[in-house]
Order: structure tokens, then C-alpha cells, then sequence
């Protein structure tokens, strides 16, 4: 904790551990080390980063207004995977909201994650600690084989317990809604806030729209591998459906909840618990895995289209390219 206090004070960026995936933290408050964490991504400018804070009081200083629905958001899901869209304090460089009259704050219910915002004792800019549209890493080891050396620390705080990116909610308008839908889903929002949108999948934005959270952007979160969400009868019926695509069994890797494929020949079968706090902790270990395993598809079996679920059909639609 204190060498990645050490390092962030100094300016350096250092990866380190939270409950959703692992980030690219630097001193929210230093322009040039803000500007070096967009360097190693290669992220546009135009996307804004998510400030890490150790709880209320800090983010009502990083914030130029803290509506009371940020309180009741605060009080119910902080610390944790959720991320709120306030009116940004002058103070913050614009290099961390895009140039945006917006910041997007977190409390991250991490142990280490808070003990080095405590140890630094300012806020922390981080966004997921992965190279742009690539798949967020949730070791210690995804962000290595991501950035290796370029990094001067990366602090393994295990496997990240969550598993997709946090909620993200914008609070500046009026009905609030919901940027990036994630584990804490609109119905458990709605219930703190005791009112909101009944719709809470945002709207995807056209490409020459301004981008109120890039999070929406159709491909994002995305394996190398070409994929796609299925529904199977069968191993018979799904072998049909990858030979319709012209894909090669043994170049398919499946990812599987309910209907389980038994043959050897695929190139990989995982089974993934059919319960969507489980399933979200493993997806991105199991994406990166056929990554590293060379697949050429990697087919995932559809997901409950329940509240509970939407996060995470949310990214299979993204990493699919919104093909499925
Ligand atoms: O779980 C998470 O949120 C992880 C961990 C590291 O905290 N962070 C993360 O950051 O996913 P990033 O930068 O990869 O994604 C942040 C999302 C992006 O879609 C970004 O556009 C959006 O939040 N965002 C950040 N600030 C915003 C703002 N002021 N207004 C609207 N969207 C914002
Ligand atoms: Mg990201």
C-alpha cells in the first residue's frame, strides 16, 4: 500500500485491484498522470474516466453539486460496483471527464483499492485496466499479460469478487437513468430512490452521437475471438448452428449454463454457474481464457432476461458486437 501510495503521489500509474475488475489508477488531480493512464490504453480523449473515492465526503469534494439521490445512492450500494454521474468541482483537470461538466465517482468496496485511496488521501482516476475495446482484466495476471513492464506496479488483490464493470448512473438528468447497466440492476436503484425510469438498458447511441457514456459504444468489452449468444436444443442442434456459420467445432469454444455440450472434439466447453452473481465472476476469466487458447468462436449460451442478468447480457451483446 505504501509503494503504490509512494508511486501515485509521484505521479506514476499503478494497477490496482477493485471489487469489478481491475483499473489504471492515477492521481485524479494531476493532469499529466491522468493524460499517461489515456496513453497506455490508447482511449480517445474523448472518454471520460471514473474517479475513485474512500466514500461521501471525498466525492462531494470532487463534485460541484451532490443531489440528494447521490446520498440515498451512496448510503444503499457504497462502498461497491456502482458509479455515479454528478456535476463535476472546477478543481478536477477536465482531462478526467473528457473536458465534460460531468465526473462519474465510485467507492470501491475493495480492501486494498480503499486503503490506497487512504494512504494517498486524494482521489483516484481509474478506468478498467485493459488497452481500449479490449476485455477488462479481473487478475492480476490479465492486466500483466496487458501491460507487463509498462507498469511499475500492479497490486494482485485476487480475483475480482464482482466481475463486470460497476453500474454507471447519470444524475444530471431528470429522470436519472442508467449509462451502463451492471450487478446493481435498475430495480434495486429504483427501490433506493423510490422513483425512475422502468426502462434500464440505455438506449444505444448512433455514431456520431456525443458520447454520454462510451461504456455504450456497440463494441466494447470484446474478446479477440468472434463471438456469439446461442440457444441449443441440443449438441446436435449447436453443432448445426456452428456449421451453419462455417466455423470448425474444434475452433469453437462453448460457454455453457443449462444445455452442457459433451463431445471432445470442441475446441473447449465451460461451464459456467447458472446464477448471475456467480456467472458474472467468472465470464471474463472465461473470455480471456479462449482468448489465450487461441478460439476462433467462442459460443455462449443466452442468458435470462431478468433484471438480475441485464449487466451481463449487456456485455455478451457488446463483446458480441451486437450481433446476437
Ligand atoms: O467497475 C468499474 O467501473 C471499473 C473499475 C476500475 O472501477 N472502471 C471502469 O472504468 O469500468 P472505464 O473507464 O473502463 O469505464 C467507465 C465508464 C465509461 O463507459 C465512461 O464513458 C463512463 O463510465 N463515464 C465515466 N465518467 C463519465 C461521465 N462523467 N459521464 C458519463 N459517463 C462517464
Ligand atoms: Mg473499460
Amino acid at each position: 500500500m505504501q509503494r503504490a501510495g509512494e508511486l501515485l503521489r509521484a505521479g506514476e500509474v499503478v494497477a490496482l485491484p477493485t471489487e469489478t475488475v481491475y483499473g489504471l489508477a492515477a492521481d485524479a488531480r494531476n493532469e499529466r498522470a491522468v493524460a499517461r493512464i489515456f496513453e497506455l490504453k490508447g482511449r480517445p480523449a474523448h472518454n471520460p474516466i471514473i474517479v475513485h473515492v474512500s466514500g461521501v465526503e471525498m466525492a462531494r469534494r470532487c463534485a460541484a453539486e451532490w443531489p440528494e439521490a447521490a446520498d440515498r445512492l451512496a448510503a444503499a450500494f457504497w462502498p461497491g460496483p456502482l458509479t455515479l454521474v454528478v456535476p463535476r468541482a472546477s478543481a478536477l483537470p477536465g482531462i478526467v471527464t473528457a473536458g465534460g461538466p460531468t465526473v462519474g465517482l465510485r467507492s470501491s468496496a475493495h480492501p486494498l483499492m480503499h486503503a490506497v485511496i487512504r494512504e494517498c488521501g486524494f482521489p483516484l482516476a481509474a478506468p478498467s485496466a485493459n488497452r481500449a475495446n479490449q476485455l477488462s482484466p479481473t487478475t492480476a495476471l490479465h492486466v500483466e499479460s496487458a501491460f507487463g513492464a509498462q507498469l511499475p506496479l500492479i497490486v494482485d488483490g485476487g480475483a475480482c469478487q464482482v466481475g463486470i464493470e460497476s453500474t454507471v448512473v447519470d444524475l444530471t438528468v431528470s429522470p436519472w437513468r442508467v449509462l451502463r447497466p451492471g450487478m446493481i440492476h435498475g430495480g434495486a436503484l429504483r427501490a433506493a430512490l423510490g422513483s425512475g425510469p422502468v426502462d434500464e438498458i440505455a438506449p444505444q447511441p448512433g455514431p456520431d452521437d456525443v458520447l454520454r457514456s462510451p461504456g455504450q459504444l456497440k463494441t466494447h468489452y470484446a474478446p479477440r475471438a468472434k463471438l456469439l449468444v446461442r440457444t441449443w436444443r441440443d449438441e446436435a442442434d449447436l453443432k448445426a448452428q456452428v456449421a451453419a456459420l462455417e466455423g470448425r467445432v474444434g475452433g469453437c469454444f462453448v460457454l455453457a449454463h443449462t444445455v452442457i455440450p459433451s463431445g471432445s472434439e470442441w475446441g473447449g466447453i465451460s461451464v459456467i454457474p447458472h446464477d448471475p452473481e456467480a456467472y458474472a465472476r467468472a465470464l471474463y476469466g472465461e473470455l480471456h481464457r479462449c482468448d489465450a487458447a487461441g478460439a476462433e468462436w467462442i459460443v455462449v449460451e443466452t442468458v435470462p432476461d431478468e433484471p438480475e442478468w441485464h449487466g451481463i447480457a449487456d456485455r455478451l451483446r457488446r463483446a458480441s458486437g451486437g450481433q446476437s
